[in-house]
């Protein structure tokens, strides 16, 4: 696996290198969640395609108060992860060679950038789009897969591309989960063996209201106040737990209606874990 640090680096491989090319962006602290998207894009490239990732823990997505320096960084055992899954190169910068002194233009999500995530991480997606848009820069690749995990990070990335008219196409990736249901997500870590044995009961929350979901009940409260009383039983705090419309993420207020997704946000101590499930 190539492993490019400098733009000019992966630009170099970039247009050395025939063939399409797949791009998975993370933030490192791999785990088989991620691998998940590197195989997929590994399928979709075919053998002559050309499987990039990009390791980066963006500064600007995090706010003042938040993990950005304590957000785990296992370059090396990434670095093996990824050679395993075959990406075929890795674009793994420095803050300076992403965000230079001088640096000041950025991208504006509009309305899906200021609720849910938006509203509890002001500047959040502001700082995803403006990284995922300079890394499309660099990459120029055909197209980019997401996880469904970060629901609202990949609709907001969809409009991105759409409204900058950015040729590439967007894929969703279904969300790895661990055996009890718990999303796989590299905050994970931070939980202690209690927690984490609670932490089980968001998606356990989910799976309820889509059983509620499936037998016909579609009274927004009940639904909301149903899976909020599962999470907050288990000693989790819930930030949200909402039936939004699956494509421009209003909530439902009274009757939920098609296509529909559940979204939950929860504390646990100081970890906060996001997960949803959608019904179309
Ligand atoms: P990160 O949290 O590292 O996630 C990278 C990608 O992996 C995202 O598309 C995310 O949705 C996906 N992912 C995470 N957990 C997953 C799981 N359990 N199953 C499937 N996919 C999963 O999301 C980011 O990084 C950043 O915001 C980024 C887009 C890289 C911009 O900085």
């Amino acid at each position: 696996m190539n492993i490019c640090k400098t733009i000019s680096e992966f630009r170099q491989y970039r247009h050395s290198a025939a063939g399409k090319v797949i791009f998975v962006p993370t933030m490192g602290a791999l785990h088989e969640g991620h691998g998940s998207l590197v195989r997929m894009a590994r399928r979709l490239a075919g053998p002559d395609g050309i499987v990039a990732a990009s390791i980066f823990v963006n500064p600007t997505q995090f706010g003042p108060h938040e993990d950005f320096h304590k957000y785990p960084r296992h370059i090396e055992q990434d670095l093996a992860n990824l050679t395993a899954w075959d990406a075929d190169v890795v674009f793994c910068p420095s803050a300076e060679e992403i965000y230079p002194p001088g640096h000041v233009t950025s991208i504006d999500p509009g309305e899906l950038g200021t609720v849910l995530e938006g509203a509890i991480r002001p500047g959040h997606f502001r700082g995803v789009c403006t990284v995922v848009a300079k890394l499309l820069g660099i990459v120029e690749p055909a197209a980019m897969i997401l996880g469904q995990k970060d629901f609202q990070q990949q609709l907001i990335l969809k409009h991105m591309v759409r409204d900058l008219n950015m040729p590439v196409e967007i894929i969703t990736a279904p969300t790895l989960r661990e055996p009890d249901g718990l999303a796989m997500s590299s905050r994970n870590r931070y939980l202690t063996p209690d927690q984490r044995a609670r932490a089980g009961s968001i998606y356990q929350a989910l799976s309820w209201a889509t059983h509620q979901y499936k037998s016909g009940e579609r009274d927004a409260a009940a639904l909301e106040a149903g899976m909020s009383e599962r999470i907050t039983q288990s000693g989790l705090e819930a930030q949200y737990a909402l039936a939004c419309h699956a494509e421009t993420l209003e909530v439902y207020h009274q009757t939920v209606g098609n296509p529909c997704v559940f979204l939950i946000a929860a504390k646990l101590g100081t970890t906060r874990l996001i997960d949803n499930v959608v019904h179309s």
